[in-house]
């Protein structure tokens, strides 16, 4: 038994004082022990030590490397198994450790020249032949893109980068399918092994965005990087991050490009990063299309994800649009809530529809839109009037969710009934009776029954960003 027995790690964790520690049976307890144990030998090169004299240094080293953990990954360092902390060790993730072996240091491994080949060895069956092909080829171009860095597909014989998938225990000391939640996994640089990518055929590959599905785009495009001598990186933007999050295709950013062009130089023909698609919730040029409260979480919509968290909790968690409602694939322009219906309504161009009730209508009939508006920009719903508000460009309409019927006398400027929120909204829902404008970069606190801005707020007001 090369480990601490499981009561004993259990007694440390506990031990360390596990404020903010969600309440669990005792069941789940030791299955999170078991994991964060799991999670920073694998990651952190936790060695834990099974003699007596040893154990209360263990106890100060999974506190220090539950620390490096967190430091890496940019979360509150505590160096206790918190809920954050859990909630990051339980994502699905790349194989390959956050932090180099002792051996290697500071060094960085790279390959001696810049053409290199690569085989793809086998297919996975989830997925058509040439969306495989195209994805890994894709991979490899995003990153010739990028640096000095030439791929040649070679389709027999031994090529530096070796592409395959497999499952288990598949003799290479790593195998796929054990504790946690590994989707593929690279060797560095080098002879033999070094720089292959293996993929675990056990789970399920996809070239789109599809729950339980992994992009192979993506992760081989991630597993790749580690192919040429990318480590890690802890923040949540890169490409090199550990844990899989799904961005669209736009992978790279300034950091990945930085960190490819640190070892192999520039590429002949620079290409720049495009904004991201995913959103941070603390990144100073956020904007949102949509934003509504849904049975008590807000829901703040950009591109196809979203940003949950509890109204002054400010817990942040990112989520993809697809995971609760597949027609929203492409994104929402506007969302609102009757909650006492318990309905959610979305908008994306002229289309609306009622989350979980199929396909959507159009605007037209459903809500009596003239053709002349051609989408939302948002929409909120007032509790106490059973109104709902529509903002399009500088307008607004007002409907009548009792009547289902559009109320006569509108649309009116917004400069007129919501004075000083500008000449067009981005999002808009309902809190305690305030509305809370976004337009661009600002939020507006805003009081519906005078008519007049209380606050202006930081667009991440609602999320616990720490460098405000
Ligand atoms: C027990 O563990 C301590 C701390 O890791 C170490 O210094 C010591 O040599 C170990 N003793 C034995 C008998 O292995
Ligand atoms: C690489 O660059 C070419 C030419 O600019 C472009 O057509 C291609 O889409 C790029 N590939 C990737 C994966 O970004
Ligand atoms: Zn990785
Ligand atoms: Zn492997």
């Amino acid at each position: 038994m090369p480990s601490l027995p499981l009561p004993l790690l259990l007694l440390l964790l506990w031990g360390v004082g596990s404020h903010g520690f969600p309440a669990t049976s005792s069941g789940a307890q030791e299955q999170d022990t078991e994991l964060v144990q799991n999670y920073l030998r694998k990651y952190y090169h936790l060695r834990t030590g099974t003699n007596r004299s040893g154990r209360q240094r263990s106890s100060s080293l999974v506190t220090e490397k539950l620390k490096q953990m967190q430091a890496f990954f940019g979360l509150k360092v505590t160096g206790k198994v918190d809920a954050d902390t859990l909630t990051l060790m339980r994502q699905p993730r790349c194989g390959v450790p956050d932090v180099a072996p002792y051996a290697l240091g500071e060094r960085t491994l790279r390959w001696e020249h810049t053409h290199l080949t690569y085989r793809l060895e086998n297919y996975t069956p989830d997925l058509p032949r040439a969306d495989v092909d195209s994805a890994i080829d894709r991979a490899f171009q995003l990153w010739s893109n990028a640096s000095a860095l030439t791929f040649t597909r070679v389709f027999e014989g031994q090529a530096d980068i070796m592409i395959s998938f497999v499952r288990g225990d598949h003799n290479d000391n790593n195998p796929f399918g054990g504790p946690g939640n590994i989707i593929a996994h690279a060797f560095p640089p080098g002879g033999g092994i070094g720089g292959d990518v293996h993929f675990d055929e056990d789970k399920r590959w996809t070239k789109d965005f599809r729950s339980e599905y992994f992009n192979l785009y993506h992760v081989a495009a991630h597993e790749v990087g580690h192919s040429l001598g990318l480590m890690h990186d802890g923040d949540i933007e890169s490409l090199m991050f550990s844990s899989y999050n799904y961005y669209g295709d736009n992978l790279l950013t300034q950091r990945d490009i930085d960190a490819i062009q640190a070892l192999y130089g520039p590429s002949k023909n620079p290409i720049q990063p495009r904004e991201r698609q995913v959103p941070q919730a603390c990144e100073s040029k956020l904007t949102f299309d949509a934003i509504t409260e849904i049975r008590g979480e807000l829901y703040f919509f950009k591109n196809r994800f979203f940003l949950r968290t509890r109204p002054f909790y400010k817990t942040g968690e990112l989520g993809a649009i697809t995971d609760f409602w597949v027609p929203l694939s492409r994104g929402v322009d506007a969302a609102y809530e009757v909650a006492s219906r318990d309905e959610v309504f979305f908008f994306k161009g002229k289309a609306s529809g009622v989350w979980g009730q199929g396909y959507p209508k159009d605007i037209y009939h459903s809500l009596g839109f003239p053709h002349t508006v051609k989408s939302i920009d948002a929409a909120v719903h007032e509790e106490e009037t059973g109104k709902t508000y529509f903002f399009v460009a500088s307008k607004y309409w007002r409907y009548d969710e009792n009547t289902r019927s559009m109320d006569t006398g509108f649309p009116k400027e917004i400069a007129h009934g919501f004075p000083g929120i500008g000449k067009k909204v981005d999002a808009v829902f309902q809190e305690r009776g305030f509305f809370y404008f976004f337009r661009g970069k600002r939020q507006y606190k805003f009081d519906p029954h005078t008519k007049r801005i209380l606050t202006i707020l930081n667009i991440n007001s609602w999320f616990n960003c720490r460098n405000k």
